[in-house]
């Protein structure tokens, strides 16, 4: 096997199998696409009303409410810690002096906007058809200053691409969804997988792929459920099809693209197991939000919002997850192939 390219093992750490580390080749960056799950401060520099920069948002991350939709750290930024990364900078946040020395990765994410343009146009966020053609203005303007293009080819070959998307697409489109579940999921995916290519013609060789979460167990609809706090089973139902086909989507990309590795991240599944095993991890609250602190209302966490007391005890911190839930995840992606998992014939349909 070429010994320049990803090499991708995987060790087996202890006599459970449960327990069997990911293991990755040296990533020297992380490009992140997606949602609010992962926004580290785009929508900041967007004229949409998507926004977390401002308290009680970052109240455990020094205070700072940079945009992240969450009391904390996200996803990527747990991510980052694991790959020995600095955080993904908000590729809006950057002036063009930052942009050209930023090796080391850079996030596109938008919060309320997802795979089809049509979602949340009102908000002008960045879906990902705008996210992927930044990414192009960093190839193009920015690492090409950098590199010749065998070193750009090399770098983005040693790059880890994450992508989350897609809970805004149906949670925006319910009853189109609901009306005709498979047309919907495909053409979805459709959609996802010809921006997923593009992302490979950018150079891009190795992704991390997050399914969609079960949205009906956000705080918005399992308020409404009976009894109050379950999830709403249509809607995760149709998540579930959705999830059900993507391995599928990437696969097919894996074979006909070379030297491309898809792994692929269960999130929908750890995010109902965290839900069935909270205690273990001291949650006590998995669907009332932190902010605000109340159970009735729009559940808006609004600016200066007192939120709870100790974020922790909580699965939500306002309709998205808190910090301690954005930590057991990257810690389960990496020691766990059971979430986490890189695609194989075998493997390709989840049940
Ligand atoms: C929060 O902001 C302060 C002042 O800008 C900065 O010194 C500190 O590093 C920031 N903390 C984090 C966690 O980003
Ligand atoms: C999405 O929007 C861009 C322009 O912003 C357009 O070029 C592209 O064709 C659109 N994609 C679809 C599938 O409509
Ligand atoms: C988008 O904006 C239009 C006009 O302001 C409004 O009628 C419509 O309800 C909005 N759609 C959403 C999903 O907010
Ligand atoms: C690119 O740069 C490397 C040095 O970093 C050099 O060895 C190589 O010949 C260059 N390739 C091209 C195509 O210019
Ligand atoms: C679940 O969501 C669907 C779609 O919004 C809605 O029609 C249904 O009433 C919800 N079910 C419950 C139990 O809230
Ligand atoms: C695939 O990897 C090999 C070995 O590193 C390389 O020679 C080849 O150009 C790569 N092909 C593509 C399309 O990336
Ligand atoms: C909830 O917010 C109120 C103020 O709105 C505050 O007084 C109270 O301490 C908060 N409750 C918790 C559990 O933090």
């Amino acid at each position: 096997m070429a010994s320049n390219y990803l090499i991708l093992c995987f060790l087996s750490i202890s006599l459970s199998p449960n327990i069997m580390a990911l293991r990755l080749p040296p990533i020297s960056a992380l490009y992140v696409f997606g949602d609010s799950l992962v926004d580290s401060g785009n929508n900041n520099y967007l004229p949409t009303k998507a926004r977390a920069n401002f308290p009680p948002f970052g109240i455990d991350f020094g205070g700072n409410a940079t945009g992240r939709f969450t009391n904390g750290k996200t996803v990527v930024d747990f991510i980052a810690e694991y790959l020995d990364l600095p955080f993904s900078p908000p590729y809006m946040g950057l002036t063009d002096d930052k942009r050209s020395i930023t090796i080391t990765g850079i996030n596109y994410a938008s919060g309320a906007c997802g795979i089809f343009n049509e979602t949340s146009k009102n908000e002008s966020c960045l879906a990902f058809y705008d996210q992927v053609e930044l990414f192009q203005k960093t190839v193009d303007y920015d690492l090409r200053k950098k590199y010749n293009q065998t070193e750009l080819n090399y770098h983005l070959s040693q790059s880890l691409f994450f992508v989350s998307m897609g809970a805004n697409d149906y949670t925006q489109n319910l009853k189109k969804a609901i009306r005709n579940p498979d047309a919907f999921a495909w053409n979805l995916l459709q959609e996802f997988s010809t921006h997923l290519q593009k992302l490979y013609q950018l150079g891009a060789r190795m992704f991390l792929v997050n399914n969609i979460p079960p949205t009906g167990c956000l705080p918005t609809f399992a308020y409404r459920t009976r009894p109050q706090g379950y999830c709403n089973k249509t809607i995760n139902r149709l998540i579930a099809s959705y999830n059900r086909k993507l391995p599928v989507i990437l696969l097919n990309l894996q074979f006909h693209l070379p030297n491309s590795t898809f792994l692929h991240s269960n999130y929908f599944k750890f995010f109902l197991q965290l839900r069935r095993s909270a205690r273990n991890y001291g949650i006590r609250d998995i669907w009332r939000p932190c902010c605000p602190n109340r159970t009735q209302g729009d559940f808006q966490c609004g600016p200066y919002s007192v939120p709870c007391r100790n974020r922790d005890t909580h699965f939500f911190f306002d309709i998205h997850p808190s910090q301690i839930v954005n930590s057991i995840y990257a810690r389960r992606c990496f020691n766990e192939i059971a979430i986490c998992q890189p695609l194989r014939r075998r493997l390709g349909v989840y049940a």
